[in-house]
């Protein structure tokens, strides 16, 4: 019903539109005395006054399906990191919007090995925005999706909680309320090294930290064998060394036990001027002495001495209730940007397809 209402909506905003009618007074009033100018305006764009009217009321923004070797054409409305992970997956579909022959919308889906999909992407172009086309273009994705017996969509996202807009654009195409999975946080050498807490953190003796590529073969067994049990699975750190930043991917160990690794953190540089502290980990038992707060010193430390990257970021994991909680009271304040990571669901079921291709 929206969506149908939405589509409608569109056509009409097109017709209407001020920017385009020939018999618009604001347009007119700045034209009045200056025909010549005006005709060398619509020259320039290939069209003629009165084509340019049948032109705008013919036209609609029109949504197709194009394979992933169409990213290219789209490089205005995706992040310049997304593109590499998105082509080296074939079976990856996009919907783009086209205004004429300028795509100024896209969503981008990835199928999933359990009859699911991830909604990696969805972009209108903000001048487009609020006259249904969002909902319109994410129906056409999930209907392609649906089609082939898709069941369940999946979206990853961080919403800045001043800007919940894409949480109320999913809610309304029918997804699920978002379930809240972490802290996403972005600071910067300069406030890191400004705060008092966080450069008077110090390490206990017995602790001292050495760069993770040194770790030996045997504290590396160790740690296999407690994934899953001391280690949670998500934080394993062999799933995070490819690609990692030798100079500063860290491991801190205990010289009381034998130089056994009691935690790490790995990190990514992902543009010149941000590294991603990508793994942090410190062992249960020793959460209590705050001795994460002195690994990431070193981190930053080591940043500030081998680095062109200024900014860091990192995620707390919301199954860490007392980091989550250190970090939204003590950091917060500190933060340049602190987000909440969510994960959004919708299900499809055969009236649910029907819905999507009335929308789409
Ligand atoms: C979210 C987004 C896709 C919405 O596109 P859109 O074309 O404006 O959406 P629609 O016009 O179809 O909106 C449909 C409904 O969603 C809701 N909605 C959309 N944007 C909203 C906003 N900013 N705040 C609150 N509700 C919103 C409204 O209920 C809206 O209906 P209404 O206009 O009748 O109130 C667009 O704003 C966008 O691209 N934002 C940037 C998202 C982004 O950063 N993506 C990249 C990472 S995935």
């Amino acid at each position: 019903m929206h969506g149908s209402g939405s589509a409608d909506r569109i056509a009409i905003e097109k017709r209407t539109s001020p920017a385009f009618e020939v018999n618009d007074p604001v347009w007119n009033s700045s034209q009045k005395y200056n025909r010549p100018a005006r005709q060398r305006v619509l020259g320039h764009l290939g069209m003629s006054t009165s084509k340019l009217k049948i032109a705008d009321e013919k036209s609609d923004v029109e949504i197709s399906l194009a394979p992933v070797a169409a990213l290219d054409t789209v490089d205005h409305l995706t992040y310049r990191t997304l593109r590499p992970a998105v082509a080296s997956q074939p079976e990856a579909k996009l919907a783009i919007a086209r205004d004429g022959d300028f795509p100024c919308a896209l969503a981008i889906g990835v199928p999933g090995p359990n009859c699911d999909f991830e909604l990696v992407s969805i972009y209108v172009l903000p001048l487009y925005r609020r006259r249904g086309l969002g909902q319109r273009i994410l129906a056409r994705l999930e209907r392609a999706f649906a089609e082939e017996g898709v069941r369940i969509g999946a979206h990853f996202v961080t919403v800045d909680p001043a800007d919940q807009g894409l949480l109320h654009f999913l809610c309304k195409a029918g997804w699920g309320q978002p379930k809240v999975t972490g802290i996403i946080c972005q600071s910067n050498l300069t406030v890191a090294f400004d705060t008092a807490w966080f450069v008077n953190a110090r390490l206990a003796p017995r602790y001292r930290i050495v760069p993770w590529h040194t770790v030996s073969a045997n504290a590396r067994t160790t740690i296999e064998a407690g994934l899953g049990q001391w280690v949670p699975a998500d934080l394993n750190p062999y799933l995070f060394e490819k690609g990692s930043e030798l100079s500063n991917s860290l491991a801190l160990l205990d010289s009381e036990e034998g130089d056994r690794v009691k935690g790490w953190a790995i990190t990514h540089q992902t543009s010149p001027d941000m590294l991603r502290w990508t793994c942090t980990f410190v062992d249960p038992a020793i959460q209590r002495t705050c001795t994460v707060l002195p690994l990431w010193l070193a981190c930053a430390r080591r940043q500030r001495e081998n680095s062109t990257a200024h900014r860091f970021m990192f995620a707390v994991d919301l199954n860490q209730p007392r980091m989550a909680r250190f970090v939204v009271k003590r950091m917060g304040p500190r933060l340049d940007s602190l987000g909440y990571a969510c994960t959004v669901l919708k299900t499809f079921d055969g009236n649910g397809v029907a819905d999507l291709r009335k929308l789409a």
